[in-house]
């Protein structure tokens, strides 16, 4: 994929290459075979069909602010343009379950800072749009949590996308979806700055995994802190310390570890970025994410 034309739009290779798995496993807690492989536009009713029940099923107070819903037009020019849509389905041989879509997710190349799909672009890290890649509306249908399917597509994603020469990996997430952001942040990725979307009224941090470089953080222990985010009995953010964060990210700290049992974000304060020499970059792994 790094040897593509890049004048070619991609659409071209994602859509030649659907149908073609490129991961093939077994889900850790299930034990089911699944396999991933790019979508195109003769898949949209799965991805629809997909996206209604995750939304249906969110509890109310989420519903309105988890996902930003997608319609079939948006679908179908957000893959003309260049974009990607991966999932993960069902092994052929998993009886009565065979070719199920389990997830997806969708990949964003944008072109402009509005492709995007972030609330606020101002925030993304590069102002030349070839070095981004966006992540959204990512996809467990229920049946299928705990597999960790969210992680596995996004070493996909960070796959493709370092094979596109793409330099930023980033997404946008609602701060009190803390099994999203927290897989993110497991995926070494830096929550770096807080947002607000008038758009659908959340409150969202953005996370951010640079693919060629990495972030440098201060050894100064006043500079680490713990931040209780959510109240673990009543289950909910605990509004002071969102502000707290927020302050906390204005002043250059990031969030950089979620420990799940007692709910405490990790900041470190950020005092740079620097290049990872070129033999620990991971290799993008064409091989496996093209069949040739
Ligand atoms: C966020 C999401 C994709 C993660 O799914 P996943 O990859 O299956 O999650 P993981 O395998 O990492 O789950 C880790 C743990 O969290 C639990 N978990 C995951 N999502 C959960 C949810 N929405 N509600 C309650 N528990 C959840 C899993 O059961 C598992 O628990 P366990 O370790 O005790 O078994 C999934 O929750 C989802 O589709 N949510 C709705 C849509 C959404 O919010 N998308 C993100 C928009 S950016």
């Amino acid at each position: 994929m790094g040897n593509l034309d890049k004048k070619q739009p991609l659409r071209h290779h994602f859509q030649k290459h659907a149908h073609q798995p490129f991961n093939i496993g077994q889900m850790i807690r299930l034990g089911l075979p699944y396999y991933i492989r790019y979508m195109n536009e003769n898949d949209l009713s799965k991805n629809l069909a997909l996206q209604a029940h995750v939304l249906d099923n969110l509890k109310k107070a989420d519903k309105t602010h988890y996902i930003i819903k997608k319609d079939e037009s948006y679908l179908r020019k957000f893959l003309m343009k260049g974009n990607a849509i991966i999932g993960t389905f069902l092994h052929k041989g998993t009886p009565g379950l065979q070719d199920r879509l389990a997830a997806h997710m969708l990949i964003v190349y944008p072109q402009t800072e509005k492709e995007s799909g972030l609330a606020d672009p101002t925030l993304l890290p590069d102002k030349d749009m070839e070095t981004i890649s966006v992540v959204s509306n990512i996809l467990v249908h229920d049946d299928f949590r705990g597999n960790k399917l969210m992680q596995i597509m996004m070493d996909e994603w960070l796959k493709i996308a370092a094979a596109d020469g793409k330099q930023h990996a980033i997404a946008e997430i609602c701060v009190d979806n803390e099994f999203s952001w927290g897989v993110f942040v497991d995926c070494g990725f830096s929550i770096y700055a807080h947002g607000y979307d008038a758009r659908d009224g959340s409150h969202n941090v953005y996370v951010h995994k640079p693919l060629d470089r990495k972030f440098l953080y201060s050894n100064d222990p006043g500079d680490t802190i713990t931040l209780q985010l959510f109240d673990n009995e009543k289950g909910v953010l605990i509004e002071s310390a969102h502000e707290r964060l927020k302050d906390l990210l204005n002043q250059g700290f990031h969030g950089v570890h979620f420990d799940r049992k007692t709910r405490g974000l990790l900041l470190k304060k950020c005092t740079g970025i620097a290049p990872i020499p070129k033999a620990n970059i991971p290799a993008p792994g064409n091989d496996n994410i093209i069949p040739k």
